[in-house]
Formats: structure tokens, C-alpha cells, sequence
């Protein structure tokens, strides 16, 4: 009952955009100590965790690498020809807003289908 009644005052204070100040939020550093890098399984990284509106990803990645966030066909695809955002300077915040998936994945090489790419989804 008392989670349930404070799922709602928090459901209550995102409407309201107060999330972060009220509720907290959640900054994941993805990959854990491996980081954003090739030949991490992120499907294990991401299985267990709960996603909520307000959590940030955060990726840190060597000079080289980037990361780009796709739709879900080019997640698929590995293709990043039309990225919805991306970033090459090896340190980006990326607030899950809403809830939904969303799909990251690195450009460079073959990384992509050798595992690196990343499907979140927002509950
Ligand atoms: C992303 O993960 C969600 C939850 O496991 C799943 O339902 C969805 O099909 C996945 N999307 C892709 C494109 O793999
Ligand atoms: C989340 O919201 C911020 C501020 O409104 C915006 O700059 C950012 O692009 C949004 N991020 C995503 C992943 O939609």
C-alpha cells in the first residue's frame, strides 16, 4: 500500500517535471567499470534494472568511439546513418524523459554487431 500510494505521488511530481528534486533520480554509468566499449554484454547489464523517467544514462567512452541513439530498426540493423542524437566526445548525459525504449549503439567498426549496443526500456 505505502509503495503503491508513493508510485503514485511520484507519478504525481513527474507530471509536474519536480522528479529529480523530490522523487531522485537514477544516473547509471553504463557498463558499470567497463564503461561504453566493445565486447561487454550489455543485455546482462541492463537485466535486472528498472528504468523510471528521469534516469540518465551516462556514457563515457574512449577518443574513437561515440554512441548514437537509433530506432529501433537500426538497433536491429546496426545501422546509424539516421541517428536521433549522438556524441563522439566520450563523456554524455542522456536523460531517460519518458517512458519507452531506447536504443543506443556505436558506429565505429563492427562494434555494434559484436554486442555493442544498448536497449533500454522506461517503465
Ligand atoms: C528491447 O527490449 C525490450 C524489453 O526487453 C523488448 O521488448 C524489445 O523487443 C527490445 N527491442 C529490440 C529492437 O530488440
Ligand atoms: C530530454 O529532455 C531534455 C530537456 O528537455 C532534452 O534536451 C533532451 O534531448 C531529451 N532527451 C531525450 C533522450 O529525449
Amino acid at each position: 500500500m505505502t509503495v503503491i500510494k508513493t508510485r503514485l505521488v511520484c507519478e504525481i511530481i513527474l507530471i509536474l517535471g519536480l522528479t529529480q528534486l523530490i522523487c531522485g533520480h537514477h544516473v547509471y554509468n553504463v557498463g558499470d567499470y567497463h564503461n561504453w566499449n566493445p565486447h561487454v554484454d550489455y543485455k546482462a547489464w541492463v537485466a535486472g534494472k528498472t528504468f523510471y523517467p528521469g534516469d540518465v544514462l551516462e556514457f563515457k567512452f574512449v577518443e574513437g568511439l561515440n554512441v548514437k541513439q537509433v530506432t529501433a530498426k537500426d538497433f536491429e540493423a546496426c545501422k546509424a546513418e539516421n541517428a536521433i542524437l549522438e556524441d563522439h566526445s566520450g563523456k554524455t548525459a542522456i536523460p531517460l524523459n519518458k517512458t519507452g525504449n531506447y536504443y543506443f549503439i556505436c558506429s565505429l567498426y563492427d562494434y555494434c554487431h559484436m554486442g555493442m549496443k544498448l536497449n533500454v526500456t522506461v517503465n
